[in-house]
């Protein structure tokens, strides 16, 4: 198997951890490159339920390498409740491996996160809370703490005491908040320190090996294309580069070096948090959705808003991460519907379609979605094993988004369990 890249290519949950999961079992070596524990991938396996966050959803694997590249954002208390959660169910994570690079989520971003949702009351972004953007805005403002830093405890202490009381600063003069007691923090994070410290080691180079190695590579994408910094509905994005391309700075390896490029999409549309979502239904059909595809929030529980299948978008993901092929998930969802809707462009109010995801999302405000329309399909999919084995409606449905997005669907997912893809 070459190597291959997942990348999630709505808002997020579309079942990238199902898929990486599955190909995981053909792989040596998962690596996630980017966003930190903001991310909920759900692992489904022999009737056990997996949240992951942070380590890569090939840890069920035991002889799978499972690899935290320099560009995720590492919350160490977090990171190790995963590490012990999965300890505690028989999960061995000795093979996990953490960049020095990787920037660390302190306390102050978790709390700055809140106060500056807060202050921006109804144009909140609707963030997971995790400090993930102030945590990416102190790695690019080069004031942040690495892992290099955190397990090396003279260096932290000077460091994490000068941000410390900095950013208290912050926190009480310009947002009115409760300072945080640094010394105390610091203390916590040094017994942190001890317990990551044999994970650490450098992520570019054990890759590269690998890959030498002739061993196969499979890097795992948070997050989605709609929430890239630069490609999505800016501001309502995350602070990262969950496009293809980030998995080769994430990580640090060229990207020549990253093959098979898989997006992983919804049969409809989901979105947590706010901004634009133009095919959301706010009716019937949407509440329906949601109650039977279980949409609501994998780390935060958050009901997710809910709508038809999006076309541009997706043609807007295929052009930006170079897509090979499509993974969908969650056709189960659908069945019984009696008709199910594409959206092929938008019009906005004078008329003009905009057949490109647009560069900014006042150019969506009052635009209207166009739909293509097609016969639903009705029965239970979920036991099918076969793509012949799904009703021919559903079979049209499945060449009808091809058609629109421009882009093969290789796998179908009819159910949560690994068992449940379709390949075709
Ligand atoms: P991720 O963040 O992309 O890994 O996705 P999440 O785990 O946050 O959300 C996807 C949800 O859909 C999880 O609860 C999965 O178990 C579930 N899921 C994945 N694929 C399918 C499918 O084909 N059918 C159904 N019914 N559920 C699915
Ligand atoms: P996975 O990997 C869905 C959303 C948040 C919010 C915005 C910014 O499970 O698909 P942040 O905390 O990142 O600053 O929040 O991004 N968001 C996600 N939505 N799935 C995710 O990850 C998400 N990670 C962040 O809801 O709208
Ligand atoms: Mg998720």
């Amino acid at each position: 198997m070459p190597s291959k890249v997942v990348v999630g290519v709505q808002w997020g949950d579309e079942g990238k951890g199902k898929v990486i999961d599955i190909l995981a079992s053909r792989a040596d070596v998962v690596v996630r490159s980017q966003g930190g524990n903001n991310a909920g991938h759900t692992v489904k396996s022999g009737g056990e339920v997996y949240k992951l966050h942070l380590i890569p959803s090939g840890i069920l694997y035991k002889g799978v390498k499972c690899y935290i590249g320099c560009g995720v954002v590492i919350d160490p208390q977090d990171i190790l409740r995963e590490i012990d959660g999965l300890s505690e169910r028989g999960i061995d994570c000795s093979n996990l491996r953490i960049d020095p690079r990787a920037h660390i989520i302190m306390p102050w971003h978790r709390r700055l996160d809140g106060l500056s949702e807060r202050a921006l009351g109804e144009s909140q972004i609707g963030t997971t809370g995790r400090g993930i953007g102030p945590c990416y805005m102190d790695k690019y403002e080069r004031s942040g703490i690495r892992l290099y830093d955190l397990v090396h405890d003279e260096i932290f202490t000077r460091k994490a005491a000068a941000v410390g009381a900095l950013k208290n600063r912050i926190i009480t003069q310009i947002y009115g908040g409760e300072p945080l007691d640094v010394p105390a923090i610091i203390e916590e994070y040094r017994e942190y320190a001890k317990r990551l410290a044999p994970y650490v080691d450098d992520v570019s180079v054990l890759t590269y090996n690998a890959i030498r190695e002739g061993k196969d590579i499979l890097f795992e994408g948070a997050q989605a294309t709609l929430l890239d910094i630069d490609f999505g509905t800016y501001p309502f994005v995350t602070s990262s580069h969950p496009v293809s391309g980030g998995a080769a700075i994430g990580a640090g390896v060229g990207p020549g070096e990253l093959g098979e490029i898989i997006g992983v999409a919804k049969a409809y549309t989901t979105r947590v948090g706010a901004g634009p979502f133009p095919t959301e239904l706010n009716d019937e059909t949407g509440d329906l959705i949601r109650n039977r595809g279980q949409e609501f929030g994998t780390t935060t529980g958050r009901p997710r808003r809910t709508g038809w299948f999006d076309a541009v978008l997706i043609r807007h993901a295929v052009r930006v991460n170079g897509l090979d092929c499509l993974a969908v998930n969650k056709f189960d969802t659908l069945s019984g519907l009696e008709t199910l809707k594409v959206c092929v462009a938008y019009k906005k109010p004078d008329g003009t379609l905009l057949t490109e995801y647009p560069c900014d999302i006042n150019e969506l405000k009052d635009a209207s979605p166009v739909y293509e329309e097609i016969g639903g399909f009705s029965g239970d999919i979920s036991t099918c094993k076969a793509f012949d084995e799904l009703p021919q409606a559903c079979r049209d449905y499945i060449e009808f988004l091809e058609k629109f997005c421009g882009c093969p669907i290789k796998m179908v997912g009819v159910g949560p369990s690994r068992e449940q893809v379709l390949e075709r």
